[in-house]
């Protein structure tokens, strides 16, 4: 046997390129397709990417949801003692620090979390603070002397600079009406999805979701409770759209409700979870799960209509997904995969007992079949769940009271391990009724100029 000739070399050489082409086109075809009957074959094949799949975060929360939501009408402290009520308090953005702690028990998880995180890490400095690189999507501020002051600004488009001006401003919304003095700080915060997208990890970052070996970073309420805009989607406020889903709500009862699992959502944004549970959703009789492209509207359904459903899955994409929310503001079943991402209001969710808020399955969705036939043989445990959801969330933990209580909570965690002196640098920053008359190419990219002591 000779050595094979030059010729037969390279029609191996031919066929492997042809054949790592196709496999490289399938695998991107599978994960960007907008097609949602991608053979399964290519779904196994997709590497998981964005999702690890294998893990996922257990939430512990020292205290219990319980304590607050129903108050004892014993007669001695009825008439005393303050508590929460829906909807007299729900708007009020001006609760006091004992009301707040009264009226959210399980909120303020995250903020002690971190807070015990930076107390035995030897607290906050200047330094560990201007170890954050500013990138596009962050920001830098102060807050002194009851004034939020903007240091530092850096956006790539106008989707940055819009989620930045959402976040500064329900700042300032929480700073301006606190009855109560605040603490003098200095932070940064990103509004990307992730904390890998802007930094490392061990930074007193403010970002709004992270995983749970994340330990250090500090989570805030998203830009959407502020309002969620942009050319392609218009939510409104946060308030606007609970208002909405509260009106036909009342339109409708439980048992009318189309008894079906809904979810509409991109399928490239994690490819590999999404698409599994259009492969387990598929064929069922309860499963009405559609792919929703931007850019043709079709399968769109608003976000008042997912409420008329029973069931509305949830799903994480690239990260967390903000959308949780808005599905948490309807009176209906919440069905989630097991969570990897942590938003601040996660801690009060429940998969089980009495207070069961929402329905959990695994990542592959492998027992949701089980779990929905579970349901909707028992109409009534799927009501109380709804109703426990509602209570919890839109009547109580996401209302613009509970926002504002996070926001003051959050800066008295932050203040209480951090050893910068605010006053100094915030002197040199751009008050915030300034900052938003500039013009907007102005706000992409703002640094404040430090003055000459
Ligand atoms: C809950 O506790 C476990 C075990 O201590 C820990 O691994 C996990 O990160 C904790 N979850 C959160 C959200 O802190
Ligand atoms: C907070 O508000 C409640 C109810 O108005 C009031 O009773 C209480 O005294 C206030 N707490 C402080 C510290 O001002
Ligand atoms: C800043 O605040 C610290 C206490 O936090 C104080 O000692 C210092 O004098 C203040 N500096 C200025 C310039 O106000």
């Amino acid at each position: 046997m000779g050595r094979p000739s030059l010729s037969r070399l390279r029609v191996i050489a031919l066929l492997l390129l042809s054949f790592t082409g196709i496999f490289i086109s399938s695998l991107w075809f599978g994960m960007n397709s907008q097609k949602d009957n991608v053979p399964s074959l290519l779904t196994q094949l997709i590497p998981a990417g964005h999702c690890t799949c294998s893990s996922w975060t257990n939430f512990n929360c020292t205290s219990s949801l319980a304590d607050g939501t129903s108050f004892p009408a014993s007669s001695v402290s009825r008439e005393r003692a303050w508590s929460f009520q829906y909807p007299r308090d729900g708007s009020n953005i001006a609760l006091n620090r004992s009301q707040c702690a009264t009226a959210f028990p399980g909120l303020f998880e995250d903020v002690n979390r971190a807070a015990a995180f930076w107390e035995s890490s030897g607290g906050i400095t200047t330094e560990k603070l201007d170890n954050i690189p500013l990138k596009n999507g962050m920001a830098h501020a102060a807050i002194y002397n009851g004034e939020l002051y903007i240091l530092a600004t850096k956006a790539a488009q106008h989707d940055h600079r819009r989620k930045i001006m959402a976040v500064l401003s329900a700042v300032y919304r929480a700073l301006v009406a606190a009855p109560e003095s605040v603490p003098e700080i200095e932070f940064v915060f990103s509004i990307e999805d992730k904390l890998e997208d802007v930094a490392g990890p061990g930074l007193p970052l403010w970002i709004l979701g992270r995983k749970s070996s994340e330990e250090s970073v500090w989570l805030f309420p998203d830009f959407g409770f502020w309002a969620w805009e942009n050319p392609n989607v218009l939510v409104g406020t946060y308030s606007q759209m609970a208002q909405r889903i509260k009106e036909s709500e009342n339109k409708m009862v439980w048992s009318e409700k189309i008894p079906k699992l809904v979810w509409r959502g991109n399928l490239a944004f994690a490819p590999k979870l999404r698409r599994r549970l259009f492969e387990v959703a598929r064929d069922q009789p309860w499963g009405d799960v559609k792919e929703v492209v931007w850019s043709r509207k079709d399968n769109f359904i608003s976000m008042e209509d997912h409420c008329k459903y029973q069931f509305t899955a949830h799903l994480e994409g690239r990260s967390f997904s903000s959308s949780l929310k808005y599905r948490q503001a309807c009176n209906s079943v919440v069905v989630s995969h097991k969570l990897q991402y942590i938003q601040h209001h996660h801690y009060l969710l429940r998969s089980s007992g009495d207070d069961q808020n929402f329905v959990q399955v695994e990542r592959d969705f492998s027992d949701l079949p089980l779990k929905m036939e579970a349901l909707l043989s028992n109409p009534e445990r799927s009501q109380r769940i709804a109703e426990n959801s509602f209570k919890t969330f839109h009547e109580r933990y996401l209302t613009a009271a509970a926002e504002a209580c996070y926001w003051r909570a959050l800066w008295d965690g932050y203040a209480k391990v951090s050893h910068i002196m605010a006053n100094k640098t915030a002197q040199h920053g751009l008050p915030y009724e300034s900052f938003i008359l500039q013009e907007s190419s102005a706000i992409m990219n703002f640094e404040a100029v430090a003055v000459e002591a």
